[in-house]
């Protein structure tokens, strides 16, 4: 097993490029499936559930070239023939679920094992099929495998109950080539909806009001290959700010658009942290008092989930008590017994956490016990005094491409050792 080791106490000084969103890339490189020709994306971050999802399109006989250099990935998917994803290339991925929508849209036919992904709650996918039942799909599972089949995809009104990233998205792909047009109203607004919206109109669907709470998809015949970038993650990049405020240092985050991070960087400021934004860039300056803030997380453009877990290491060093409210996964505060015993003074009440201020990390040995809990748990070590070893590191790398050479570069002393 690796674990990390990090000497604690550093300030983070100098520049930190952002790599392409890992929730958008998990979107996009199923969706290539409805192309049924080479798409070629670039900005690609190379992070472990890229590589899962490049395997899991190899096994669906597409030709994949990773190109890890570049950062691109070009994907041929005039290759496949069906879509059949078992459990155990699916399990390790909640993304895995994309493909039944890609799978439904092109082959109108998709069995995939039920997702795994992150542990945070309960994770649900009843909106997803009620969106591909809604479009004419079966639904039924068998041994652990998620069949859907239609005769036919006929474009429907879809009101999503609950503000789902994922469902909207699979929404979009079995309905991009759908008789009619499709209507998906309370939709979630997050960029990365909006990139996958622009990806399918690059493959020649016709999707309108993506970022918006009304989509509508207006079924094409056919579809195409393309050529595109992905968007800046702004889940890493509000990491590494929060990394910076944590710090007292002076970090200059590129490649982003501010817009997405405006949440963010909101909250920062609360907090006494000088913020400063140009075009593609946002310049950090930690201070040493920090000022208590309450945070609720809900869907964008509200303050992000993702993001709850790192935050709330930042305010074991403000003045005062702060309050978290999780509203969006009932399950998204494990990291905190993590914490306490490097001396954090937080109390969780179901979906709310309240943290005692001025309570100075001590190092010791954490755990992981997800992405961004593993992020979480990186910047109290960078935080505390002293050797922090975190474990279970496979969880961080999932979706922060580099993070030991960002880290190193800016001045953090942190190494991944192999146990
Ligand atoms: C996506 O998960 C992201 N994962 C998550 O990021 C992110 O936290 C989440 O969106 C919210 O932004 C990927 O994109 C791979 P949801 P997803 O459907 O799609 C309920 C990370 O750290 N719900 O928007 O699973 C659900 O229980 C990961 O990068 C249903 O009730 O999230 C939750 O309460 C973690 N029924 C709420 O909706 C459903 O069918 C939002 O979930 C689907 C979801």
């Amino acid at each position: 097993m690796d674990k990390f080791i990090i000497t604690g106490g550093k300030k983070l000084v100098g520049e930190i490029n952002i790599s392409g969103f890992k929730n958008a890339i998990l979107g996009l490189i199923p969706a290539t499936l409805l192309a049924n020709d080479k798409c070629i994306i670039t900005n690609v971050p190379m992070i472990s559930d890229v590589y899962i999802l490049k395997d899991i399109m190899s096994a669906l006989g597409a030709q994949v070239i990773l190109d890890e250099i570049n950062h691109t990935i070009e994907i041929d998917t005039s290759t496949v023939k069906e879509c059949k994803a078992s459990y155990d290339i699916a399990k390790s991925l909640r993304a895995s679920y994309y493909l039944l929508g890609a799978g439904l849209g092109r082959f109108k036919k998709a069995e995939v094992a039920y997702p795994g992904g992150c542990d945070i709650g309960s994770r649900p996918i009843d909106l997803h099929i009620k969106g591909f039942e809604a479009l004419g799909s079966s639904f039924k599972i068998e041994h652990g495998i998620i069949h859907c089949v239609a005769e036919k995809l006929v474009g429907n009104n879809i009101y999503m109950d609950v503000i789902s990233v994922g469902a909207t998205i699979n929404i979009m792909l079995a309905g991009a080539m759908a008789e009619g047009t499709t209507v998906i109203e309370n939709a979630a607004k997050e960029p990365h909806i909006v990139d996958v919206a622009n990806f399918l109109n690059a493959m020649g669907a016709d999707v309108r009001g993506a970022g918006t709470d009304v989509i509508r998809i207006k079924g094409v015949e056919r579809m195409h290959g393309c050529t595109y970038s992905v968007i800046p993650d702004q889940i890493e990049a509000g990491t590494y700010i929060v990394a910076a405020a944590a710090t007292e240092g002076d970090v200059l985050i590129k490649n982003v658009i501010p817009k997405h991070l405006e949440s963010i960087t909101a909250k920062i400021k609360e907090l006494g942290v000088e913020i400063i934004e140009y075009d593609d860039s946002i310049r950090v300056r930690g201070k040493k008092d920090l000022k208590s803030i309450n945070i609720k997380t809900l869907p964008y453009p509200g303050f992000p989930t993702d993001l709850q877990q790192p935050l709330s290491v930042l305010l074991t060093k403000a003045e005062g008590t702060s309050i978290v409210t999780e509203s969006i996964f009932e399950g998204r505060f494990k990291y905190v017994d993590e914490l306490k015993r490097m001396g954090a003074n937080i109390k969780v009440d179901g979906r709310t956490a309240i943290i005692r201020g001025n309570t100075p990390l001590s190092s010791t040995q954490i755990t992981a016990t997800d992405l961004r809990a593993g992020a979480a748990c990186v910047i109290a070590g960078l935080m505390s005094d002293g050797q922090t070893e975190i474990h279970d590191i496979k969880h961080v790398e999932r979706g922060y491409e580099n993070i030991v050479e960002k880290l190193r570069g800016v001045g953090a002393d942190i190494r991944k050792v192999t146990e």
